[in-house]
């Protein structure tokens, strides 16, 4: 008997991955994904911390899930009324905390036990009903010795453009940041694991896959046949040796990782795309230094011209936080400077938040909100006039687009280009899933767009 499965994913492209993986556990329990919450017989917010407006976003959610399962109990056609699960960040941060402001839910899990789900459904069949409006307090989110990759089955969905997950958990420790706790110690999965799932993943369609990590350029995976370890360089160049794999990306980076062997791939491996998400966060070593980043602006900057030396036409991309405890306005100011100078391509800013548990948290001279709402704006400006001058340089040039999926428009595909830019085309469904040259006529803030001139099928035709 087939069962609906709603899955809601917050946060980063790891939860993406995890979502999905938890689809591929519960297919052979008979579990169907629905895009409606209201069917669902399991339903599972796969959450994340990372700044607080995601946390409240969560708890909306949930008070929606609370109201479809009444209305699952009032209609007596339904079988059982659903299980509210909550997975990912947040649940392993907050843990019991979640029983408490919301009692209704049944199950809480971590991002490293969601392969212990067809067990904590059994336990949650098995306990009992939720008419009195009471969950059914089931709470994985301890760090298991054994690894959740050790039981995940293999996954039948079918991506153009895949994900997969080679480093998880971070050792790091910024001062503002929840992940080392939420995702645990950092941890690498051995090469030859990881050359298989791509290999399937490829079989299935793949033509671009985009290695996972919170700081996946600390890879150091076992190498094949107890050969010693190999870091993100290595293994780029030989998931490069995979026949029908056309595209190799990775995110995210830490500056303190990118190792020599790393920078030289992006000279050697034409699979690999010039397109480097490489955060610094803030542009004063003061504030970095406050932040633990464990490297400066001059170091990040050397990084920045070393690959420019390797990969001329590379794009860049970062993060940054706007108002940090105790950023001046000289500081922010320096901020500004970075972008200036390494002209980015895309980049993703933050106003920062305070985070339970974390040292930054706990730091007196908290910048007030409006301050930081002004420099977020200023920095935004800075970063939106530099895409769009990226994306201007694009016009009239042909480039390489992998078409992923429908447009907004009537017959409009979109895709990526090699540096990572959103492309418009006009084009017939037939050509999703391929690769296909696009001539830039117009260059937007967040897109580009252009006319086909020759595609794989008609070349081969
Ligand atoms: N592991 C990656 C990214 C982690 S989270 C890295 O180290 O770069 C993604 C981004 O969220 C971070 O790069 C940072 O810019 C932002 N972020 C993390 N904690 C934050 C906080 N407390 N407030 C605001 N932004 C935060
Ligand atoms: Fe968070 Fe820093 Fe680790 Fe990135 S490197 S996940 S920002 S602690
Ligand atoms: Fe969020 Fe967890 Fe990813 S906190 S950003 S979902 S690692």
């Amino acid at each position: 008997m087939t069962k609906k499965l709603y899955i809601k994913t917050y946060g980063c492209q790891m939860n993406v991955y995890d979502s999905e993986r938890m689809a591929d556990i519960l297919q052979p329990l008979g579990y169907e994904l629905t895009s409606k919450p209201e069917e669902a017989d399991l339903a599972i917010l796969n959450t994340c911390h990372i700044r607080e407006k995601a946390e409240q976003k969560m708890y909306s959610d949930l008070g929606r899930l609370k109201d479809h399962r009444k209305n699952q109990v009032a209609d007596s056609s339904q079988k059982s009324p659903m299980i509210i699960a909550v997975g990912g960040c947040v649940a392993q941060a907050e843990g019991a905390e979640i029983k408490r402001q919301a009692p209704f839910v049944d199950m809480v899990f971590g991002p490293q036990t969601y392969h212990r789900l067809p067990e904590m459904i059994a336990r949650a069949t098995r306990a009992a009903d939720t008419k009195k409006g009471k969950g059914r307090g089931i709470i994985e989110t301890d760090f298991p010795l054994e690894s959740k990759f050790d039981t995940l089955p293999q996954t039948n969905v079918s991506r153009t453009a895949a994900f997969l997950t080679v480093q998880e958990g971070c050792d790091k420790f910024c001062s503002y940041c929840v992940v080392p706790y939420t995702r645990g110690a950092e941890f690498s999965r051995p090469a030859n694991e990881v050359l298989d799932e791509a290999r399937h993943l490829v079989e299935l369609g793949a033509k671009e896959i985009t290695l996972l990590g919170q700081n996946v350029n600390a890879y150091h995976g076992a190498a094949p046949m107890g050969s010693g370890e190999w870091g993100l360089g290595r293994l780029a160049k030989e998931l490069a040796e995979i026949d029908g794999l056309e595209r190799i990306r990775y995110i995210t980076s830490h500056p303190s990782d990118m190792t020599d062997e790393l920078i030289e791939a992006h000279r050697d491996v034409p699979q690999l795309m010039p397109f480097l998400h490489l955060p610094i966060q803030a542009g004063s070593n003061r504030i970095l230094t406050a932040m633990n980043r464990k490297h400066t602006r001059e170091s990040y900057l050397e990084i920045m011209d070393r690959l420019r030396q390797v990969r001329p036409d590379i794009a860049l991309a970062s993060d940054f936080i706007v108002g940090f405890p105790g950023e001046t306005d000289a500081e922010f100011k320096e901020t500004l400077d970075i972008i200036e100078r390494v002209r980015y391509a895309q980049a993703y800013s933050f106003k920062y938040s305070i985070r339970p548990g974390t040292p930054a948290g706990l730091m007196e001279d908290q910048i007030p909100e409006s301050v930081k709402s002004e420099r977020l704006q200023e920095l935004q400006a800075l970063i939106n006039h530099h895409q769009q001058t990226f994306n201007e340089q694009t016009v009239g040039k042909t480039v390489r687009v992998l078409l992923e999926r429908r447009g907004r428009l009537e017959g409009q595909l979109m895709g990526r280009s090699p540096y990572m830019q959103s492309v418009a085309v006009f084009a017939p469904e037939r050509l999703l899933g391929q690769m296909v040259d696009v001539s830039i006529k117009e260059a937007h803030p967040n897109s580009i767009a252009g006319t086909i001139l020759t595609t794989e099928s008609t070349s081969a035709a």
